[in-house]
């Protein structure tokens, strides 16, 4: 049994060292497929804007690619936690900002 928890714990700290060789800031992006257009998040342009890590992860975003909706995100939830039209421009307007063909 200890040996599991160990060996847990060896592979989780593995999966964080190498997903954080992946961060998506700076230079990183993470590519949503969309049929209204792919939508990129880059690291670099939030991390321009001044924003750490802990702005977002994990409060607001897993360390992780997840499915976003843009239900969600019109309840100020995801990227409408800051793209509602205060922070930053709105999910409700401006598609194109985020949806690229
Ligand atoms: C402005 C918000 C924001 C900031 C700041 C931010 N991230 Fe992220 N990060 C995201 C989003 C959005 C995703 C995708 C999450 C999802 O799909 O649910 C993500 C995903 C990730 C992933 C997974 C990438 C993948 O391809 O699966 C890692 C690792 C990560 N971030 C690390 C970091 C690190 C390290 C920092 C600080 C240097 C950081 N992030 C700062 C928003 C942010
Ligand atoms: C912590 C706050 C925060 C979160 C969360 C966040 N953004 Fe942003 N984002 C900003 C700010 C601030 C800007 C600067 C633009 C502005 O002031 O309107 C920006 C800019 C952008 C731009 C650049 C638009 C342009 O043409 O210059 C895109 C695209 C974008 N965000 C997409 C996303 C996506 C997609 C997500 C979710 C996966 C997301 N953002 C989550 C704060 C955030
Ligand atoms: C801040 C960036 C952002 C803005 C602005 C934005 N979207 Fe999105 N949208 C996303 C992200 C991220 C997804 C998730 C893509 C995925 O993984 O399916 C998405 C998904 C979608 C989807 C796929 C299904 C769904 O509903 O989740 C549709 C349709 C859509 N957006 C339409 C729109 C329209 C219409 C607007 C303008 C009123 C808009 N979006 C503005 C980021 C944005």
């Amino acid at each position: 049994m200890k040996i599991t928890a160990i060996l847990t714990t060896l592979i989780i700290a593995v999966v964080f060292i190498a997903g954080s060789a992946f961060a998506v800031p700076p230079g990183k992006t993470v590519v949503f497929k969309s049929a209204m257009g792919d939508v990129t998040f880059d690291g670099k342009i939030h991390a321009d804007k001044g924003f750490k890590c802990n702005d977002c992860h994990t409060k607001i975003f897993p360390m992780k690619q997840t499915k976003l909706t843009m239900a969600a995100m019109k309840e100020g939830k995801e990227c409408g936690t800051c793209h509602n039209g205060e922070k930053a421009f709105s999910v409700k307007g401006d598609c194109m900002k985020c949806h690229k063909k």
